[in-house]
C-alpha cells in the first residue's frame, strides 16, 4: 500500500531526528497490535537503541508472555525484556474481594513500579555502551480515539474507569513521550502492521485490557481462580478460531463469577464455580451488543459450555452474558 510505505518512511524519519543518533527509548509492549507497532516501528528507525519490555503481571492469557516473546524476538527482532512479576501482582492482590477500582489501582501501581525498576536498570547498562546515550524518550502506542477520549474525559466521568493506558508513567518518569500512532485509527494501525510485517493473527488480534484477567475473575484474584479463567478462556478463543468466527467478533473473553453452583459430575453432586463467556461486536467500544452466536452456529456455545465443564477442573455451569452496552460495559469489572 503506497500511502501506508509513505507513512512509514516519514514516520522513521521523523523518529530519528527526533531521538538522535545516541538517544535510546523505553516502552512497554503487551503483545497486542498497537503496542507491538510502535515496537517494529521504532525496531526499524533506531534498532536496538528501542528496549521494550513486557511486564508478566501474572493476568495474561494462557501462555501468553511465551508466545509474545516468541513473535517480538525471533520474528520482528525487537530488543524486547519480558519480567516475570507474576508473584508479586498476585501477592499485592491478596484479600481485596469486592472493589474493582483497587484491583485496578493496584495492577497499574505495580505495573509501574516494575517498569520504573527495569527502566533504571537499563539506563545502567546503556551508560556501559559507548554507542548509546541516555534513555530520555517514552513509547507509547496511543491511537487517534485514545487521544480524544482522554481529553473528552476530563469531566466527571473520569471517574467511571482508571485506564492506566494514558499518562501516569511519563511524568513519575521525566522521560518525553514519542507516539508513533497518535494519528492513526485502529483500522489504520492494522494495515500498518501487515506493511510491517507482523503476523495477521496478531494484527487482528482481540484488544485486552492492561489489568488482563485481573478484572474478569470477579472477587479474589488467586492463582487457582486464574488457572480456572485462564483455561476457559483458552477453550473460548480456541473454539471461536476453529469455527471461523474470531474475525466476526470484537472482543471475546471468559469471566470468573463470585459464586458457585450445585451440579452432578459423573454421580456425585459438586458446588463449583460458574464461568460466564462474553462476546461483542462494536466498531468503536463505546457501545457493544453481544455476539449472537446462534445466528451463525447453533450449537456453538452449548459445546464450548460441555468442554469448559468438562476439561476445566472446578467449574460445573456456564453463562452466556447477553449485556449490551450501554448499561453494561465490555468488561466485568
Ligand atoms: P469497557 O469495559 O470500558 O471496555 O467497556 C472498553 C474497552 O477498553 C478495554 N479496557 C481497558 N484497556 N486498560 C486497558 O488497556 C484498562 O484498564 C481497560 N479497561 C477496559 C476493554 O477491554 C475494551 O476493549
Amino acid at each position: 500500500n503506497w500511502s501506508m510505505s509513505q507513512f512509514v518512511d516519514k514516520e522513521i524519519e521523523r523518529i530519528r531526528t527526533l531521538v538522535g543518533d545516541k538517544g535510546q527509548v523505553i516502552g512497554a509492549v503487551s503483545g497486542g497490535v498497537d503496542s507491538t507497532v510502535a515496537a517494529k516501528l521504532m525496531k526499524e528507525a533506531i534498532g536496538d537503541r528501542f528496549h521494550a519490555v513486557l511486564v508478566d503481571n501474572g493476568l495474561l492469557r494462557l501462555n501468553e508472555a511465551v508466545e509474545v516473546k516468541k513473535t517480538l524476538t525471533e520474528g520482528l527482532g525487537i530488543n524486547l525484556t519480558v519480567i516475570d512479576a507474576s508473584d508479586l501482582f498476585l501477592s499485592r492482590l491478596k484479600g481485596v474481594t469486592d472493589d474493582p477500582e483497587k484491583k485496578r489501582k493496584i495492577i497499574g501501581n505495580t505495573f509501574i513500579d516494575v517498569f520504573l525498576d527495569k527502566a533504571k536498570q537499563i539506563e545502567a547498562e546503556a551508560r556501559n555502551t559507548p554507542r548509546a546515550g541516555n534513555i530520555e524518550w517514552l513509547l507509547q502506542g496511543t491511537l487517534y480515539p485514545d487521544v480524544i477520549e482522554s481529553i473528552s474525559f476530563k469531566g466527571p466521568s473520569s471517574t467511571i474507569k482508571t485506564h492506566h493506558n494514558v499518562g501516569g508513567l511519563p511524568a513519575k518518569m521525566d522521560l518525553k513521550l514519542i507516539e508513533p500512532l497518535r494519528e492513526l485509527f485502529k483500522d489504520e494501525v492494522r494495515e500498518l502492521g501487515t506493511q510491517l510485517g507482523i503476523p495477521e493473527d496478531l494484527v487482528w488480534r482481540h484488544p485486552f485490557p492492561g489489568p488482563g484477567i485481573g478484572i474478569r475473575i470477579l472477587g479474589e484474584v488467586t492463582p487457582e481462580q486464574v488457572r480456572i479463567a485462564r483455561e476457559a478462556d483458552h477453550i473460548f478463543i480456541s473454539e471461536i478460531k476453529a469455527a471461523g468466527l474470531y474475525r466476526h467478533i470484537s472482543q471475546a473473553f471468559a469471566a470468573l463469577l463470585p459464586v458457585k453452583a450445585v451440579g452432578v459430575m459423573g454421580d456425585k453432586r459438586v458446588h463449583d464455580q460458574v464461568v460466564a463467556l462474553r462476546a461483542v461486536v462494536t466498531t468503536d467500544f463505546m457501545t457493544a451488543r453481544m455476539f449472537n452466536f446462534w445466528e451463525h452456529d447453533m450449537d456453538f456455545v452449548e459445546r464450548v459450555s460441555t468442554r469448559i465443564v468438562n476439561e476445566v477442573q472446578g467449574v460445573c455451569r456456564v453463562f452466556y452474558d447477553t449485556t449490551s452496552k450501554p448499561p453494561g460495559t465490555i468488561e466485568m469489572e
